[in-house]
């Protein structure tokens, strides 16, 4: 066959994306095609940084294209990444593509910590990347990241004084935490808590983001309504552990996302503490809790299981002295950044096939 930008998109619009299940050519990911004799070069633009079905798609597409043009062309194919976003001319925030709720029915299951690593895994990956701790009373996040006591500066823009998120491990993060003193005992009535959160997320300078992460408090309560009347959120990821009573509170937990008045996309569950492994022995799993929680919660509401986190006793020491375990090699860290990956795929899946999420109206 001729070479041509038009014969080499044709061939290439037999190539599907497994996840999003249409061609690429379709989904508008082949760009910048250059043919210079018997060379041709172009770009696949995914929609997850360090997608892993990169090589399956790449193989496929020079699979197809060797049978249309024969072996003598000599292909390069450029695999590269652009998050998607269905928020679009958003008034709020309209540079952040995708807004991340991490959430969970009962406390101390594990949200903080998810969220934390999870931010610094997907910036691993290289995204930009932001997180909010929406924790007002009980704020984590400066210690997680080993960030306690420090003070994000304040600058004008225009006639608005935007405060400067604190950038820790590739992180943009912003707490309460930096505003108060680490010890002082703030009783935060529900509306200033509300108002706080508010401020995180309209007068903070976010910038660019591809994911911005909100670690929520525990439960259902008003900080929840407060973001979605805010911002549109992208989807909620809900995290628990898998005994009884948590799985119970987590059943609360995502049908509140489901509720018609909140309608947020529940984007799957992560069971946290799914399994005790001595790091020394990685093989041998104790199912302290019980096993498979998770799963069935995740099945029960027909969304997937974005990953099993083991307890181990350096995600616990790394929580505390704010080196997230994901920086350390090792299981935890490959636990991390696989929950990453398969968040980032789960948030292209929804964005290439669900409609926005709107603003919740404020009803009296
Ligand atoms: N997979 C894990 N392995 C070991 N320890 C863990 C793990 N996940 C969380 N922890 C520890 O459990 C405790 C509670 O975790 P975390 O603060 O993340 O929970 P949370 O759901 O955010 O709590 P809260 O509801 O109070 O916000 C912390 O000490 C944390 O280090
Ligand atoms: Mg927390």
């Amino acid at each position: 066959m001729q070479l041509s930008a038009e014969a080499i998109l044709k061939t290439l619009s037999k190539v599907q994306d497994p996840d999003l299940k249409k061609d690429l050519v379709t989904l508008g990911m082949i760009q910048k095609i250059k043919i210079e004799g018997n060379k041709v070069s172009f770009n696949v633009v995914l929609t997850t940084p360090a997608c892993p079905l990169k090589e399956v798609i790449k193989n496929n597409c020079l699979e197809e294209l060797e049978n249309d043009f024969g072996k003598e062309v000599e292909w390069d194919i450029f695999m590269t990444s652009q998050v998607t976003t269905v928020r679009d001319a958003a008034p709020v925030l309209p540079n952040v593509k995708n807004i991340i709720a991490i959430a969970s029915g009962k406390g101390g299951v594990g949200k903080s910590t998810t969220s934390v690593n999870l931010a610094v895994a997907l910036a691993e990956l290289g995204a930009k990347v932001g997180l909010i701790d929406a924790d007002i009373s009980g704020p984590s996040v400066p210690t997680m990241f080993n960030v306690e006591g420090e003070q994000p500066s304040v600058k004008k823009v225009g006639d608005k004084n935007v405060i400067v998120p604190i950038t820790q491990y590739g992180v943009k993060l912003m707490s309460i935490g930096f505003l108060t003193p680490a010890d002082s005992a703030v009783v935060w009535r529900g509306p200033m808590a509300s108002s706080a959160l508010r401020q995180f997320i309209s007068d903070v300078e976010w910038g660019e983001l591809d994911y911005l992460l909100i670690d929520l408090p525990p439960g259902t309560s008003d900080i929840h309504l407060t973001m979605v009347q805010t911002v549109p959120v992208t989807g909620a990821v809900i995290v628990t552990t898998p005994q009884k009573i948590a799985l119970a509170d987590a059943n609360k937990g995502l049908s509140m996302f489901r509720q018609p008045q909140i309608n947020v996309p529940v984007l799957g569950v992560v069971e946290n503490m799914a399994y005790f492994t001595p790091e020394e022995l990685p093989d041998n799993k104790y199912y302290l809790f019980g096993k498979e929680g998770g799963k069935r919660l995740a099945e029960k509401y027909g969304v997937p299981l974005l990953g099993e986190i083991p307890i181990v006793q350096s995600i616990r020491e790394s929580g505390d002295t704010g080196y997230p375990a994901v920086m350390k090699n090792g299981l935890t860290k490959d636990a991390y950044m696989n929950l990453a990956e398969t968040i980032a795929r789960q948030i292209a899946i929804r964005n290439a096939s669900e409609s926005k999420t709107e603003v919740v109206e404020i009803k009296a």
